[in-house]
C-alpha cells in the first residue's frame, strides 16, 4: 500500500491556534446519544450536566434511513443547549460510506462554533486523517471558525492497529483515539458476537499437576490492542480511551473491563448506557487511597530525585514520575 502523506500537509497554513494550547479536560466518559430520537434530544441539556463529553452518534446504530434526521437532530440539540465546559463531539460517518462529507459539511457550517471533536470510525491510515484535517481547514476558513475542531480516530482496523503509530501523529487535530472493539473483533475475523470485554472461552488452564482440580482463568482478549495504542498515544501526547461495552446487564463485566484500559493508561471510555456513567467516572477518577500515597511520594520527594522508604516499599524518581500522574489527575479532576 503506497501511503499519499508527500501529498498531504497536516492543518492548512493561517489555520487556528495550535491545539497544544487548548486547556486539558476530564474526559471519562464519552456519552453517546442517537440525535434522531426526539425524546432523547429533548433530555440532552439534563445529560450534559452529568457526563463529561456528549456524543451524537450518526454511525452504526444509526439506521440507514435515519441518517439524515440524526445529523439534523444534531444541529438542533448543538443550538438548543449551553454546553458549558461538557465537551460536544459527533461520531460521523465513515469517510467510505454515502453520508460522511454531508455529516462534516452540514454540522460544522451549522454548528462549527460548538464542536469540539469529531470522532472519525473505521480510521485505517493517516490518510484519512489527513482528508478530514484538510476539510477541516477549509470549512473553518469558509465559516470563520476561530477554534479549530480536534479529531479523535476510532481503532477498530486491522490495518489500524497496524498503522497506529502514524495514526496518532497524523496530525496536529488529533485529540485522541478509542478502541472499537466490535468492528476490529469482526475485522480481525475473531470468533466472538460481542461489543467489547471478554469471553468464556478465551483463557488459560493451570498446569497439570496429578489429580488436582485445574482452574481456567479468563483472559483480556483486548490487553495487546489497548497497550499498542496507548504506547502510540503517549508518544504523540494525545489520549487513549476504551471504547464501547455492549452488554447493559453485566455492570461488573462493564467496570473491570474500563478498570484494565485504567490502569493501562487509558483516560476514559465510552458510555452508552446510562447505568455506565456512575461506573466510568468511578474507574477513570483515582483511588482516594491512591491518591493520599501518591501525595506522600511527591511530599517526601520535592524535586523528585533521589530514593525514600514508604511503608517498606522504596521511591525513587520513576516512582514519583508514576505518582505525579495520580495526583496530577486528582487535581485536575477537583478543579
Ligand atoms: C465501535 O465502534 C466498535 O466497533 O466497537
Ligand atoms: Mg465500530
Amino acid at each position: 500500500m503506497i501511503v499519499p502523506s508527500a501529498f498531504y500537509r497536516p492543518l492548512a497554513l493561517g489555520a487556528p491556534a495550535p491545539l497544544r494550547e487548548q486547556p486539558v479536560k476530564v474526559e471519562r466518559m464519552i456519552h453517546f446519544v442517537p440525535p434522531h430520537v426526539e425524546k432523547i434530544r429533548a433530555r440532552v441539556g439534563d445529560l450534559a450536566k452529568q457526563v463529561d463529553v456528549v456524543l451524537g452518534n450518526l454511525e452504526d446504530a444509526v439506521p440507514a434511513d435515519a441518517k439524515e434526521a440524526a445529523r439534523s437532530g444534531f444541529i438542533e440539540m448543538a443550538k438548543a443547549n449551553d454546553f458549558g465546559q461538557t465537551g460536544l463531539w459527533i461520531r460521523m460517518n465513515a469517510l467510505d460510506s454515502p453520508w460522511a462529507l454531508d455529516d462534516v459539511i452540514e454540522i460544522v457550517g451549522a454548528v462549527g462554533d460548538k464542536l469540539d471533536v469529531i470522532m472519525l470510525p473505521k480510521v485505517e491510515g493517516a490518510w484519512d486523517i489527513h482528508y478530514l484535517d484538510r476539510l477541516l481547514a477549509q470549512l473553518e476558513a469558509r465559516h470563520k471558525l476561530a477554534r479549530p475542531i480536534q479529531i479523535h480516530a476510532i481503532l477498530e482496523t486491522a490495518q489500524g492497529v497496524m498503522n497506529v503509530e502514524e495514526i496518532a501523529r497524523s496530525s496536529p487535530r488529533m485529540h485522541g483515539m478509542s478502541l472499537g472493539p466490535a468492528d476490529l473483533a469482526a475485522s480481525r475475523r475473531m470468533k466472538t458476537t460481542r461489543v467489547g470485554g471478554g469471553h468464556p472461552g478465551y483463557g488459560v488452564l493451570t498446569d497439570k499437576d496429578g489429580d488436582a482440580a485445574r482452574a481456567f482463568y479468563q483472559q483480556d482478549l483486548w490487553h495487546y490492542t489497548i497497550a499498542k495504542m496507548v504506547d502510540a498515544c503517549a508518544a504523540n501526547d494525545i489520549k487513549p480511551f476504551y471504547g464501547p461495552f455492549g452488554d447493559f446487564s453485566d455492570l461488573e463485566a462493564c467496570e473491570a473491563q474500563f478498570r484494565n484500559s485504567f490502569l493501562l493508561g487509558c483516560v476514559g471510555a465510552w458510555t452508552l448506557h446510562p447505568t455506565q456513567v456512575e461506573i466510568a467516572k468511578r474507574v477513570f477518577s483515582p483511588d482516594v487511597e491512591e491518591v493520599k500515597f501518591a501525595k506522600r511520594i511527591v511530599d517526601a520527594m520535592p524535586d523528585g530525585t533521589g530514593a525514600v522508604m514508604l511503608d517498606g516499599k522504596m521511591q525513587d524518581d520513576a516512582t514519583w514520575k508514576q505518582a505525579k500522574v495520580i495526583v496530577d489527575l486528582a487535581k485536575q479532576i477537583a478543579d
